[in-house]
């Protein structure tokens, strides 16, 4: 619906990420309120949150324990100066983090989103390099499609076609390999297309040089590209490549950290620990804008020193890890882990995953690919010619806007993420509605 003047006004004075101003005041979504698994709109329509915003509201809107937490901090402190001090509570999420993460990831600095952790993790490893003797490592190697965030570095690792390309140059140093779903078609069997391209990380290493190369980053599932779900075997490859050549390995684990993949961290379900882990969304359940950076212990040792070696990281960001955040992520870690929702994961995903290989019905349909709660579904034109199909992904928009439902669509594929809060009769209502919104694009693609 046409907003009244005002705020078409106001909507011009404004953008929304990544959309077209002149086509989404023609009928803008302007949230009013959200609960549990629903988001109310201005016009007081309903819409099912099938992806927790934006893979953030990981334990659903305006959860209580979250929101006690904190109203409680709010009342003690609500910032500390990072130059000056570290809040207790700041302290206290450093020692929690610690105990939810694998192998010996125990340091811990938390900040305020996705794109400042990844940022922050790049700048940590030039200077780890730099203070450990191969002050030549300064290169990337990240995965086109993969998206990590907004600001310089972060951006300058990401594949994403034109959200990269309109901002280039990006800065130098920064190579990408394709992630396994390009090999698929090319290979007899995806385990052969997974270990091509983690055969590819160390080809590109020796060729560059493994003295000039510093770190792989990539997501363990790849959202942008369409929930792209690697073997074991891929990350275990990559596990050994990394070590073989002093290279640090990096998760960002920004969409797949607290729960979604069936445990705490995707490092977990894949079973291969990386060197650093960064994360954000659903750390504070969108409570409070919150990420964090997390590397092998033995790493800080290179930034711990003398006051006049001036080794210490040269870094640090206003907001990073401000008290409200602190106290909400903690409460987050604590829901999840008393209540075991990362188990739940693995067996609310396994029926969400039965209901959407349902679609296939369809003939749409060429993969449901994910793991625990977090899922993809790739359209097809026909799962024959495996030809991709934006059409419908397009047409779908506007169908699971008029079904009252958000998903993630972009345009061969979407995605879902449903809070751990959901239950198996939530899921079918999700699916439902994603059925419908599908079943109602392909009558309209079909016109
Ligand atoms: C995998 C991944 N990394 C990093 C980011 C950047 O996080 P933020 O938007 O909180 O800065 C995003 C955001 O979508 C993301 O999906």
């Amino acid at each position: 619906m046409k907003p009244d003047p005002r705020t078409e006004q106001l909507l011009k004075r404004t953008f929304i990420d990544f959309v077209q101003t002149s086509e989404f005041v023609e009928d803008p979504l302007i949230f009013d309120r959200a609960q549990g698994l629903y988001y109310w709109d201005v016009e007081g329509r309903r819409y099912f949150d099938a992806i927790g915003g934006i893979f953030v509201a990981s334990l659903g809107h305006g959860h209580p324990r979250l929101l006690e937490a904190l109203r409680r901090q709010a009342e003690k402190m609500t910032f500390a100066p990072p130059l000056h001090g570290v809040s207790s509570v700041t302290l206290d999420l450093v020692e929690k983090m610690g105990s939810i993460t694998p192998g010996n990831l125990k340091y811990v600095k938390p900040f305020s989103g996705g794109s400042e952790s990844v940022e922050s993790a790049m700048k940590f490893i030039r200077q780890y390099f730099k203070q450990t003797g191969h002050p030549g490592k300064y290169k990337f190697i990240s995965r086109y499609h993969g998206y990590h965030g907004s600001t310089a570095g972060a951006m300058s690792a990401s594949g994403t076609g034109t959200r990269k390309t309109k901002f280039e140059p990006h800065m130098a140093g920064f190579l990408k390999v394709f992630p396994p779903t390009h090999y698929r078609d090319r290979f007899p069997s995806w385990d052969e297309a997974n270990r091509f391209a983690a055969q590819a990380v160390e080809d590109i290493i020796v060729h560059e040089d493994p003295a000039t190369v510093a770190g792989v980053i990539l997501e363990p599932i790849g959202n942008t590209g369409g929930i792209i779900t690697p073997t074991p075997e891929y990350f275990r490859m990559l596990r050994q490549i990394c070590d073989r050549y002093n290279v640090i390995l990096v998760y960002d684990e920004v969409i797949t950290g607290f729960g979604k993949t069936g445990s705490m961290f995707a490092a977990q379900t894949f079973g291969v620990t990386p060197d650093i882990i960064c994360c954000g969304k659903g750390m504070s359940s969108g409570v409070m804008p919150i990420g964090a950076m997390i590397a092998r212990d033995d790493m800080a040792a290179a930034f711990y020193g003398p006051a006049e070696a001036g080794i210490q990281f040269a870094h640090g960001n206003t907001f990073a890890g401000n008290p409200l955040g602190s106290a909400v992520a903690i409460a987050v870690i604590d829901e999840i882990v008393e209540n075991r929702l990362d188990e739940k994961a693995r067996w609310l995903g396994d029926y969400l995953t039965t209901r959407l290989e349902g679609l296939k019905k369809f003939g749409v349909v060429r993969e449901v690919r994910g793991r625990g709660i977090l899922r993809g579904v790739e359209l097809v034109k026909d799962t024959a010619a495996l030809e991709p199909y934006p059409e419908l992904g397009l047409a779908m928009k506007k169908t699971a806007r008029a079904n009252g439902i958000i998903l993630r669509i972009d345009p061969s594929w979407f995605a879902v993420a449903p809070a751990l809060i959901a239950e198996k009769g939530d899921i079918d209502e999700m699916c439902d509605l994603i059925e419908r919104s599908l079943a109602d694009a392909l009558a309209l693609v079909s016109k």
